[in-house]
């Protein structure tokens, strides 16, 4: 009997070390799970720029953190004086790749809504300086935001944050952070996700027992509901996202306690190309002429229209 117990053990503690090995690995690794900034191959290095989409009216910039990163960033003015808007759009990009992937969804923003653009790439990524982890994003965002408030030209625009995925999550986290300033117009949100934690069962599904041992956490169901009430929210959701389930923008949009806020869905939206689905654009181009231009609009109607 006693035999048999201790043969009846052995699976158990085989498969307990597996487990042990399993979590030591999510653990130590995965920050490179979470932030695979050398995808796709050569991400750290071919950063497209951007003249290759006929963008001429830009800066490249590297700007300092307070910890002492630097941060690769393009400044985009809008191409056609007449089109200008004063919006200033604060862009963070997903877990993969670098601004120069971007670069297309840039050009619309400037070029056919009008708006200045800054991208920063993280730490980590592209051509800035450092690795990537939550803390660090977040001084990165924040440097983002600071550097637009210090910016002369910049000072009578409205700052609209658009994240995309995990920049959804530094959206939320830098409004939460900044509620006490005031002069966040806007957010759009794009296929973003309730927390890394949340997303581990359908993401990482091996890993599903060991969420516990996530060590970053991105917790935009925390921090969203701390964001302003008055700042206006657009969440943009691709039904067919195959990372990130829709159903994790939905609940964002079920807790957010803005005033505005408004859901778009999109069919076929997958998780890469929500973006190049029919009405994206308009979308965002309606959010940002009824709740964020709508007070310059009354000052300036008659030379707009
Ligand atoms: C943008 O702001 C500047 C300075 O406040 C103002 O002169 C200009 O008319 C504004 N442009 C638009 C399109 O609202
Ligand atoms: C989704 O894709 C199908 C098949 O390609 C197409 O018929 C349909 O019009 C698309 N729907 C939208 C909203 O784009
Ligand atoms: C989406 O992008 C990620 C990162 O670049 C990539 O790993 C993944 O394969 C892409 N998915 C699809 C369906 O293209
Ligand atoms: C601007 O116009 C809109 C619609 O005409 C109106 O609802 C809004 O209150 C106006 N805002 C200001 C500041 O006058």
């Amino acid at each position: 009997m006693a035999s048999y117990l201790s043969y009846l053990r052995v699976p158990v503690l085989v498969s307990s070390g597996v487990t042990a090995l399993l979590s030591g690995l999510l653990y130590f690794k995965q920050n490179e799970i979470i932030y695979p900034r050398n995808l796709p191959p050569g991400a750290r290095t071919d950063v497209p720029r951007p003249p290759q989409f006929g963008i001429s009216d830009f800066e490249e910039l590297m700007i300092p953190t307070p910890d002492g990163e630097s941060l690769s960033a393009f400044f985009i003015r809008p191409e056609n004086k007449r089109h200008a808007r004063n919006i200033t759009i604060l862009m963070f990009h997903g877990n993969a790749g670098n601004i120069g992937h971007r670069l297309p969804i840039a050009k619309i923003l400037h070029d056919d809504l009008g708006c200045n653009v800054l991208m920063l790439q993280y730490r980590g990524y592209g051509m800035s300086t450092g690795t990537p982890n939550e803390k660090g994003l977040m001084v990165d965002a924040q440097t983002g935001l600071d550097y637009v408030r210090q910016r002369a030209e910049l000072k009578d625009t409205k700052i609209v944050l658009y994240g995309q995925s995990l920049g959804g999550a530094v959206s939320i986290g830098l409004a939460a952070r900044n509620r006490n300033e005031g002069d966040i117009a806007a957010i759009i949100l794009e296929n973003t996700f309730l927390s890394i934690r949340e997303l581990i069962p359908s993401a990482f599904p091996p890993a599903k027992y060991l969420a516990p041992l996530c060590h970053q956490y991105w917790s935009s169901e925390e921090m969203l509901p701390q964001v302003t009430p008055s700042i206006p929210i657009l969440f943009l959701s691709g039904s067919k996202d195959e990372i990130v389930p829709a159903t994790h923008m939905r609940q964002l949009y079920d807790i957010c306690r803005s005033d505005i806020k408004i859901f778009k869905e999109f069919p076929n939206g997958t998780h890469n190309d929500t973006v190049a689905e029919p009405g994206y654009f308009n979308y965002i181009d309606d959010f940002l002429r009824q709740h964020v231009l709508r007070t310059l609009r009354n000052r300036t109607e008659k030379s707009e229209e």
